[in-house]
């Protein structure tokens, strides 16, 4: 048996900074009007991992985790059309031996929602053009990562990049333009194939290729068996459970389009070149979906506004494998409090409840015999937290963004202990 991996995850914007360091280019997040970002942040420094990343992965190995997931920044590696660039390469070459000299196992995530300002500019997911260069983004990552990198996530969250994005428009690059939802989702389903094909193709081991989820399910009333039927038919059929945890796994993964505000956006002649098949898949766990019949089992615990239920860790495991039959590995989980620092000292045990909490109900699904391979708390540090800027704090590690230094927290030695007592 292949052991549990127990690790963390990170993303490229939200930790390295570095932004135009050796031959990056700008990514969306790094040109959008930091008016929109709480404090008017900006993620130009964010823990600056580009120059820690050393500490960094010291910091995880003496975590005892085995596995770390980190995210590739497309322009560092791309800075413009038709461009590699060599020292971004080798930064991540860097961190990849790094880690593996830490006896951790890489894995990588290859658009955690940094789009590069070039490719925003020709249209970014709106303009088919991107399926082209995302394919090449990815066999450049194939080409030069394969041979010692085996755990893939083409994409983080679509739900967030692209409903968020594009539809909505409360993420970058802020567009809410409804009409053409379903020719961005088009594209990006495709361009998301393609990658995956081209990682494959040119992958130099058998690895194993997902995606990380968001998701978003509704919690069972009751835990009987009609309750949670309902619950699991809810969280992917009614309108809120199509959009959010159907919309973008149906078609890639059961190549069913699913319709979003009652109009079919992605059209059955395009789903040949949609359905794909993954290795796993990563969900990212943080709340169930809140309706009017919710209810709240931690009143006790609350983050900076996120309900804490950690049932949703069972639920959406016995669902997200009801539904797709794959591996499942949860990508993502993680709380944040305004931590303070106190004499170097940082006591958040409410972190440490929650992390109790959410991991007894992984050992519960687990013990059911769901294929569940790994756990990744989010985040090994704490990071620019998109528009919410440096306020949410989610990490085991505390950066002084003055400073820039790292303090381990109370749930850092909590997570330890816990992987150290662990028997899987
Ligand atoms: C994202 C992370 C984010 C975390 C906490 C996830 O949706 O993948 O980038 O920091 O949630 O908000």
């Amino acid at each position: 048996m292949e052991k549990f991996l127990w690790g963390c995850a990170t993303s490229s914007a939200q930790i390295e900074g570095a932004y135009l360091t050796d031959g990056r280019t700008p990514s969306i997040w790094d040109n959008i009007d930091f008016k929109k970002v709480k404090n008017n942040d900006n993620c130009h420094i964010a823990c600056d991992f580009f120059h820690h990343y050393k500490q960094d992965i010291k910091l995880a190995k003496s975590l005892g985790i085995n596995s770390l997931r980190i995210s590739l920044s497309w322009s560092r590696i791309i800075p413009s059309e038709n461009k590699i660039n060599s020292k971004g390469i080798k930064f991540y070459n860097d961190v990849i031996n790094e880690m593996i000299k830490n006896n951790i196992e890489p894995m990588i995530t290859i658009y955690h929602w940094d789009l590069p300002l070039w490719v925003h500019k020709l249209g970014g997911w709106e303009n088919k053009k991107i399926i082209n260069l995302f394919e090449f983004y990815c066999k450049v990552c194939a080409n030069e990562f394969t041979d010692r990198v085996k755990y893939w996530f083409v994409f983080n969250e679509p739900q967030i990049f692209l409903t968020g994005g594009y539809y909505k428009g409360d993420t970058a690059p802020f567009h809410k333009n409804k009409y053409n939802f379903g020719e961005t989702a088009t594209n990006t389903l495709i361009a998301h194939k393609k990658g995956v094909d081209a990682l494959r193709k040119f992958s130099k081991q058998k690895i194993k290729v997902g995606i990380a989820m968001s998701t978003s399910i509704f919690v069972p009333k009751e835990n009987n068996k009609i309750e949670i039927n309902k619950a699991y038919k809810k969280s992917f059929e009614s309108s809120y459970g199509r959009k959010w945890n159907a919309f973008y796994s149906d078609p890639m993964i059961l190549g069913k389009p699913v319709k979003y505000d009652k109009i079919n956006r992605i059209k059955i002649k395009d789903i040949k070149n949609i359905k794909v098949k993954l290795d796993f898949i990563g969900i990212n766990i943080y709340l169930p979906a809140v309706d009017r019949y919710y209810k709240k089992i931690r009143s006790d615990l609350t983050t900076t506004n996120w309900v804490v239920d950690e049932r949703c860790i069972y639920y959406v495991c016995k669902y997200f494998y009801k539904r797709y039959k794959l591996p499942l590995m949860i990508s993502e989980n993680g709380f944040a409090v305004e931590d303070e620092l106190k004499n170097g000292i940082i006591n958040d045990n409410k972190r440490c409840r929650y992390l109790k909490y959410y991991l007894n109900e992984l050992d519960k699904i687990k013990k059911e015999g769901i294929p569940i391979f790994g756990y990744l708390y989010w985040s090994l540090l704490d990071n620019f937290e998109w528009t919410s800027g440096y306020y949410p704090r989610f990490g085991l590690v505390y950066v002084d963004y003055r400073t820039l230094k790292r303090y381990k927290k109370k749930s850092f030695y909590f997570y330890s202990k816990y992987i150290k007592n662990s028997n899987y």
